[in-house]
């Protein structure tokens, strides 16, 4: 395979090619998912939820993000890695958005950075997008706007709201983004905003017609428990492959059967 980049995303929407997406926040996972061909991933600031145990988003700071890139950059060698400005990082100032961006790419190693938020974010998108760094917008359900929304809830549900996230997706598009997340509407306005724009569309409880798809791989692998959303679909069961071995290997350390002399020098 060969190294990915945002041309060839860019390639991928013009062919009809679907982008599968993953995120993924440290080296053994990022290496993984890179010999598994998943061609982007993306330090998302999900990372303080499914990492840290954080009840939202909101507390993830820059260096957080950094760390976790570093990790993804070492392990991946072909997927292009895209780093999430976590809040509070793009939404003060345009100089704050211009130097954490800069931060992510120069130390943290990612190739592309993501910022959630339509028109509100446009000019954050815009001066980093003059950069020459690759943006990626991210509309609909946004994570960040959690107090706002009041919970995590499905957002363009009514026509006048659907038009909104519409006007959201265009304004980010004209900014310079290369790619956008389309997170929680109904598939309706997600096949709307993927036919109304021309860089690749990514969807996360957005249906089946987005350019592509992005789920937390913590969520896939079923590492987070029972109470995930309902557009998540379960590609295994980590969290009891895990519950079992540490119970084994507790019960044969306790018993002596580990470490037998086969793991003795
Ligand atoms: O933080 C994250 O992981 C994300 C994706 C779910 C799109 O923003």
């Amino acid at each position: 395979m060969k190294k990915i980049t945002v041309v060839d995303l860019a390639k991928m929407k013009e062919e009809g090619k679907k982008i599968p997406v993953l995120t993924a926040y440290d080296f053994a996972t990022a290496a993984i998912l890179d010999d598994a061909g998943v061609p982007v991933l993306l330090v998302g600031d999900s990372a303080g939820m499914v990492e840290s145990g954080y009840d939202t988003t909101l507390p993830v700071t820059v260096d957080e993000i950094i760390y976790h890139t570093r990790a993804v950059a070492r392990g991946r060698k072909n997927a292009l890695v895209v780093a999430d400005m976590p809040f509070g990082s793009y939404q003060a100032s345009i100089d704050d958005a211009r130097r954490n961006a800069v931060r992510l790419i120069k130390e943290g190693g990612a190739e592309a950075v993501k910022l959630e938020g339509g028109r509100r974010t446009a000019e954050a998108v815009r001066a980093i997008a003059s950069m020459d760094v690759p943006v990626m917008g991210h509309v609909g359900l946004t994570p960040q706007s959690v107090h706002r929304m009041g919970g995590y809830r499905v957002q363009g549900k009514g026509r006048t709201e659907a038009e909104e996230i519409l006007e959201d997706a265009l304004a980010i598009e004209d900014a310079g983004a290369f790619s956008i997340v389309i997170e929680g509407v109904p598939a309706q306005l997600a096949r709307e905003i993927t036919e109304r724009l021309s860089i690749p569309t990514i969807g996360i409880g957005a249906g089946p017609d987005c350019d592509g798809q992005v789920l937390v791989v913590n969520d896939m692998l079923g590492l987070t428990g029972n109470k995930v959303p309902k557009f998540v679909k379960r590609y295994a069961d980590l969290r009891n492959i895990i519950f079992l071995a540490a119970t084994e290997y507790v019960k044969d350390v306790e018993g002596g059967a580990f470490p037998s002399k086969d793991h003795s020098y």
